[in-house]
């Protein structure tokens, strides 16, 4: 499996959202924050949003949900046609059932972590998900710095990973940039979310380019 990079649309401008999505498709996924201001102190988009985008990039949806009660709303989003639907540990009641229930609705399913939540209790069911997503920053907002505490929660995630004979991607996400994707890929990440390093540069597709290149090392 190699790398995939996935750039968030966090803070792309929200007005012309075909133009920004249209920026990135030389990327492997479009990464959507989905925010609820209660799991989360911020407030993005949801479906009807997801909904359009989806029409508007020819690239599959890596959806991100920050909210509450994800086990009444993730299916939804796997309905709405995202390719991969990544529900928070933390706010999930039954994160094997909601999995189960994305997979059945065609979707991948991940599972992400916030920063002070361990891996451990969720190694014995990998095998329920694509995807485990581990954030680098505190959940809530773009452009925050990268937390190199993750590296080592990285690595033992990917050990698990391997030493289980799983195809489970590793997803980072937060404060991933040129300075930091190199640790974040050396630990054992292969999905790497990039918002403000994207958009904020000259040229979007060449940053998504040279991000690609330095994960690849
Ligand atoms: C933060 C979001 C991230 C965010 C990343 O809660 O989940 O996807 O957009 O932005 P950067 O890359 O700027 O840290
Ligand atoms: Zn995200």
């Amino acid at each position: 499996m190699g790398i995939l990079i996935s750039p968030s649309i966090l803070n792309s401008d929200f007005a012309d959202l075909r133009g920004e999505l249209a920026k990135i498709a030389g990327a492997d996924y479009v990464h959507v924050d989905v925010m609820d201001n209660h799991f989360v102190p911020n407030l993005t988009l949801g479906l009807p949003v997801v909904e359009a985008i989806r029409g508007a990039s020819p690239l599959p949806l890596d959806a991100h949900l920050m909210i509450e009660q994800p086990d009444r709303w993730a299916p939804a989003y796997a309905e709405a046609g995202c390719a991969s639907v990544t529900f928070h540990a933390e706010a999930a009641a039954a994160p094997v059932r909601l999995a189960r229930e994305l997979r059945a609705a065609g979707a991948k399913a991940g599972i992400a972590l916030r920063p002070a939540t361990a891996i451990e209790p969720y190694l014995d069911l990998l095998a329920e998900f694509d995807m485990v997503l581990l954030m680098t920053v505190e959940p809530g907002f773009g452009g925050q710095a990268f937390l190199d505490a993750m590296l080592p929660k990285i690595s033992r995630t990917r050990q698990a990973v391997e030493s289980a004979g799983l195809e489970v991607r590793v997803q980072v996400d937060g404060g991933i940039s040129r300075e930091t994707i190199g640790r974040a890929a050396e630990a054992g990440a292969d999905v790497f979310v990039a918002g403000s390093a994207v958009y904020k540069a000259d040229d979007a597709d060449a940053e998504i380019q040279a991000l690609r290149g330095l994960a690849e090392q």
